[in-house]
């Protein structure tokens, strides 16, 4: 782990006029002289800073008055710190030298096959780390929100509200209702928010499983069969982003705001519905589009109807919703094969 220069984000040291980490290392020693600087007022430390949700995150804190710090992992250079968060003592002191007021926690493995098949790589990572994470954000009196999923539920009674009883059918909800649970022993005064499908800017489509079914819509030569049994929320990671500023805000206000909340778009519908939403989005065909109503066959067994309720979160003020199809616009304009629909509707 590198971060060199952290000590002085936390720390009032002369002249360090304190935005992000790169700035910090390099001007350390010429501004060294001159006035003492401003410990910025509102820290917020976002794990998973380079993932689908963590990118959104990270720019709508930075952009709404927080000193905001990202950390990751593989993909942390240049514009974040590289921390392994299964690495106890490296979370200890990245906590203890920038004391964050917030801590938003959006690393994890969240591909339910991958956790299937490596239980003990993703136990650590979405319970062990996220347990360290919040107790060493008990010691500097900060406030987590940890991330977790509609997969906690087993999809047979919607919809869910943020007391309805979890019962996950597969390893990944159980490893997010373990993470949910081990944050809340170590720091009682934490919040969840649990998430469905979510999709947003992506740098590939497979990033999100709401545009990996892209290209599938935009060849129309082919017919693409797209699962039309169990029912999502696709929800825009800028609308999550905007949520979970306001509940760091929120907090700030009301230091006893804590416990377990739900956000997801008011729209609900299948894989198939989103293509179908998709293709009408850009003005292109959905005759080769096939709906499968079986319920899909893989080894890993999914929720049928996992619906959200996010009204505790509305009736605090809490709340944004971009429509499907302007969100989908936003996010997959630039995979669209037809350039000109790209110039003409988009520029
Ligand atoms: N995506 C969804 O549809 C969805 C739905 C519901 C809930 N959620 C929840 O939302 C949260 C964010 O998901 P996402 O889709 O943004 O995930 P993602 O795109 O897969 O990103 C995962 C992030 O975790 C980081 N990470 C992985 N291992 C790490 C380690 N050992 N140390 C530090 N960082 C590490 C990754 O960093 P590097 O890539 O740099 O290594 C990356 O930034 C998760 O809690 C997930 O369970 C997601």
């Amino acid at each position: 782990m590198n971060y060199t220069g952290l000590i002085f984000l936390a720390r009032p040291v002369k002249g360090v006029q304190l935005i992000n980490l790169q700035t910090v290392s390099s001007v350390v020693t010429p501004w060294a002289e001159q006035e003492v600087p401003e410990v910025p007022s509102q820290r917020a430390l976002i794990t998973g800073a380079t993932g689908l949700l963590g990118r959104a995150v990270y720019k709508e804190f930075r952009a709404n008055g927080w000193h905001t710090l990202g950390c990751a992992f593989r993909r942390a250079r240049p514009n974040h710190l590289t921390l392994d968060i299964c690495n106890p003592s490296a979370v200890r002191r990245l906590l203890q030298e920038f004391k964050p007021h917030v801590v938003v926690h959006c690393a994890a493995e969240r591909r339910p096959d991958v956790v299937e098949n490596n239980p003990q790589r993703s136990y650590n990572l979405n319970v062990a780390a996220s347990a360290t994470l919040a107790h060493e954000t008990a010691e500097v009196g900060g406030f987590m929100i940890y991330i977790s999923s509609n997969y906690v539920f087993d999809g047979k009674s919607p919809p869910y509200g943020p007391h309805s009883q979890p019962h996950p059918l597969n390893a990944y909800g159980r490893s997010k209702l373990d993470g949910e649970n081990a944050v809340l022993h170590a720091l009682p005064g934490a919040a969840v928010l649990r998430l469905p499908l979510l999709y947003g800017e992506v740098n590939e489509l497979e990033e999100s499983g709401v545009t990996v079914i892209f290209d599938r819509i935009q060849h129309a030569n082919k017919s693409a069969s797209l699962d039309d049994w169990q029912r999502r929320q696709p929800t825009h990671t800028q609308d999550v982003a905007f949520v979970l500023r306001q509940m760091a805000d929120h907090w700030m206000q009301d230091k006893s705001f804590c416990g377990i909340y739900h956000w997801a778009s008011c729209e609900m519908m299948t894989k198939y519905e989103i293509g179908c939403a998709m293709a009408d989005a850009f003005n292109l065909p959905s005759s080769h589009l096939r709906a499968v109503t079986e319920e899909p066959t893989g080894h890993v067994q999914r929720p049928r109807d996992a619906t959200l309720d996010f009204s505790a979160l509305e009736l605090l003020g809490i709340g944004q919703h971009t429509p499907l199809r302007i969100g989908l616009r936003k996010a997959l304009w630039p995979f669209l094969d037809d350039r000109r629909w790209r110039q003409m509707v988009f520029h």
